[in-house]
């Protein structure tokens, strides 16, 4: 069957509203003024959908949203980015959910309230929606409670059609690190933790024990490892590759999400392992040099440009 998508993301949507340039932390029962305020779209795999649409995938996003003004700006952001709508889920019972980012001096303080993306569920995703693409990315597991207990079930249907897996658990809010490992990774042939999350999931003090721990289920481990770039194992090989360094970081948010952009485009279209991860290298590094995590990503042209002359790489 001829496949409309490359990649189906499926994962959490909502809002950020950035509070620019804070002088202090507020008090309560005090006010203070933020210098400027940004509304955008915000979720890792939000990024992660505009960013590989970007660099010339074409994507359909699945995910849950209100019925409210924030959801329109979740469609119109993702719109602009030629990224498809048509499989998100609006619940009229709902809100959209948001992100408060209070941006301090150097630091920011988030208050998230999830609203939809809590209830969005196996139940919302048919064998349809998953055979529309030819790849299926799912990020952030622990934001999504409507999950607990079924991404096996979503891996091993992706599987049953044919469709490639990648997953992205990211951070968990609650510190518990409660997912089935022997239930999910079998079905997973690209797994994208960053270091501390691996080591966190797995209970083991470096990432040589780490892997040897999940190394039965693996097909692709790639582990994201920040300015110190990325390691990879593949068929009992392990890689370390340098970053691109940025010397002038402006902001790392969605370097993770950047990075597995990047491996998967090059994934999707055959390149061997190396040549995913170098350029999922150089696409984190890339997100480091714009504030916010899809700005660097307006356009390939703009990619191109920055991997140029900031790295001196020509695509
Ligand atoms: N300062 C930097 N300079 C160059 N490349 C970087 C830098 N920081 C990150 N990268 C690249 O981006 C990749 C992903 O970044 P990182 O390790 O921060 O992912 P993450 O922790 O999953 O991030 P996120 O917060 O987006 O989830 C790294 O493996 C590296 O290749
Ligand atoms: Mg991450």
């Amino acid at each position: 069957m001829k496949k409309l998508f490359d990649v189906l993301v499926i994962g959490e949507l909502n809002v950020d509203i950035i509070l620019h340039n804070i002088d202090n932390f507020p008090e309560v029962g005090k006010e203070v003024l933020a210098q400027q305020m940004t509304l955008t779209l915000g979720s890792s795999s939000a990024i992660f959908a505009s960013n590989i649409s970007s660099m010339g995938a074409s994507v359909a996003f699945l995910g849950k949203i209100g019925n409210d003004e924030f959801g329109d700006v979740v469609l119109r952001d993702l719109k602009k980015k030629n990224v498809d709508v048509s499989m998100i889920r609006t619940d009229d019972q709902l809100s959209t959910g948001a992100t408060i980012v209070l941006s301090v001096k150097e630091d920011r303080a988030n208050i998230t309230y999830p609203g939809a993306m809590d209830h969005l569920t196996i139940n919302d995703i048919s064998k349809d929606d998953l055979s529309k693409a030819k790849h299926v990315h799912f990020s952030s597991y622990f934001m999504q409670p409507g999950f607990r207990g079924d991404l096996g079930k979503l891996f091993r249907l992706c599987k049953e059609l044919g469709v490639t897996t990648s997953f992205d658990m990211q951070w968990d809010p609650y510190e518990k690190w409660d997912l089935n490992i022997d239930d999910v990774l079998p079905y997973v042939d690209l797994f994208f933790p960053n270091e501390k999350e691996l080591l966190l999931l797995t209970g083991k003090s470096n990432i040589r024990e780490a892997i040897d721990s999940i190394k039965k289920y693996i097909k692709i481990l790639a582990i994201k490892r920040g300015n110190q770039g990325s390691t990879v194992f593949y068929e009992n090989n392990l890689r370390d590759m340098p970053p691109f360094l940025n010397e002038k970081v402006i902001d790392t948010t969605g370097a993770g999400d950047s990075f597995n952009a990047g491996f998967i485009l090059k994934y999707i279209n055959g390149f061997n392992i190396e040549e995913c991860q170098k350029f999922g290298n150089l696409m984190g590094a890339v997100s480091t040099t714009a504030a916010g995590g899809v700005k660097a990503f307006e356009n390939y042209e703009n990619v191109k440009k920055t991997a140029k002359n900031k790295f001196g790489v020509i695509l």
